[in-house]
């Protein structure tokens, strides 16, 4: 079986080809990240018109490394949920265009779930039962998976997510788009102790998460509450350093925490964490720390699979086994889905 997987959910152009056995074939993914660092965040507009650019040549470049043609396909799936309406919608018009010229079955991919079956790539065995986390720009949840395909939502971030925390908090102290990378590298040169941010809910056992107040108070460290416009506040190296790694620290301390809570609640044995936060090193290392002594069995998605990227589109192989196909009237479903 060979599947073709596009991802088109927010900022991101991928496709990928896909086997029966999950071996990937091929991968490509063309990152618009260079349009959108003047804003300090996803443009929608400027999102979809590359996307809209950038489909068919993604697509006619996979195939190519695939060897194969359209026509030697199995199948075509695509991400219709979450993400930004105008860029799920290149996606999906693409996929149904390209199955119904060449009479191929549709499949539907859940970018979430999406996210949580990249550890499944690399696991020697199956994954599930787990609890499943996923931490990315735009989402920071938690499942409880019974397999690949059904899962109960335990709780999530009542604001921000993760990783956009990351983009806004970067943007403040002067760094680059995305937050999350060159907020954990500047995190490196500083101290976590320096400034003592709040880590919300982290006593509570409610599986949630809020980070707007985290950032509030980061705004308040550089610039104190009066402060007007944060990004003219002139900050030394160390200090950005050191807000930097307090930040880092806040954040991987509540993420850490409720993980953990998630597992011992649902009394499973497994979690797996996927999506572009899941790419952060003080992060991977507490939660191993922690998972490590608690007996738990711990998958993290692959770095190169952390962020967005058509492989993890692999979930729709067992949407494929399990006979879930599409008709062409799928459509686009923007908003988060608890389920
Ligand atoms: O999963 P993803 O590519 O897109 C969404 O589905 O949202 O995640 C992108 C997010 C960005 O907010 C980015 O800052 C964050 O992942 N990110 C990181 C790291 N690498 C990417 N956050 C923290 N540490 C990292 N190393
Ligand atoms: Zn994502």
């Amino acid at each position: 079986m060979k599947i073709l997987c596009l991802e088109t959910t927010c900022d991101e152009t991928a496709a990928a080809v896909i086997t029966g056995d999950l071996e990937v074939l091929a991968s490509v993914v063309a990152s618009q990240a260079d349009l959108h660092e003047a804003f300090n965040g996803v443009v929608p507009e400027i999102a979809a018109r590359a996307h809209v650019e950038r489909i068919f040549p993604v697509i006619d470049q996979t195939l190519k490394q695939a060897q194969l043609t359209l026509g030697e396909l199995d199948a075509i799936a695509v991400a219709n949920t979450p993400g930004l309406s105008g860029s799920l919608i290149v996606g999906v018009v693409a996929a149904k265009t390209l199955c119904l010229v060449n009479d191929l079955p549709l499949l539907a991919i859940n970018h979430l779930h999406a996210h949580v079956f990249a550890c499944q790539l690399d696991a020697k065995e199956s994954v599930f039962p787990c609890v499943g986390m996923v931490v990315s720009g735009g989402h920071t949840h938690l499942y409880k998976y019974q397999d690949a395909l059904n899962a109960t939502y335990l709780g999530g971030t009542i604001d921000d997510a993760a990783g956009e925390a990351f983009d806004k908090v970067a943007s403040m102290l002067g760094l680059s788009y995305p937050g999350g990378p060159a907020i954990s590298k500047a995190a490196l040169s500083g101290d976590p102790k320096k400034h003592a941010f709040p880590r919300s809910f982290i006593h509570d056992d409610r599986l949630d998460f809020s980070f707007s107040g985290l950032k509030t108070a980061v705004r308040y460290a550089i610039g104190g509450p009066g402060s007007r416009d944060v990004h003219a506040i002139e900050l030394s190296e160390q200090q950005v350093f050191d807000l930097s790694a307090s930040f880092q620290q806040a954040v991987v301390d509540c993420l850490v925490s409720k993980a953990i809570k998630a597992v011992q609640q649902s009394g499973l044995k497994t979690i797996c964490v996927g999506g572009g936060v899941a790419a952060n090193r003080v992060f991977r290392d507490q939660l191993s720390q922690q998972c490590e002594k608690q007996g738990i069995q711990l998958h993290f998605a692959a770095l190169q699979y952390c962020t967005d990227n058509a492989v993890m589109g692999a979930i729709a192989v067992e949407r494929f086994k399990a006979g879930l196909f599409e008709d062409l009237t799928l459509d686009i479903k923007p908003g988060l889905v608890r389920h």
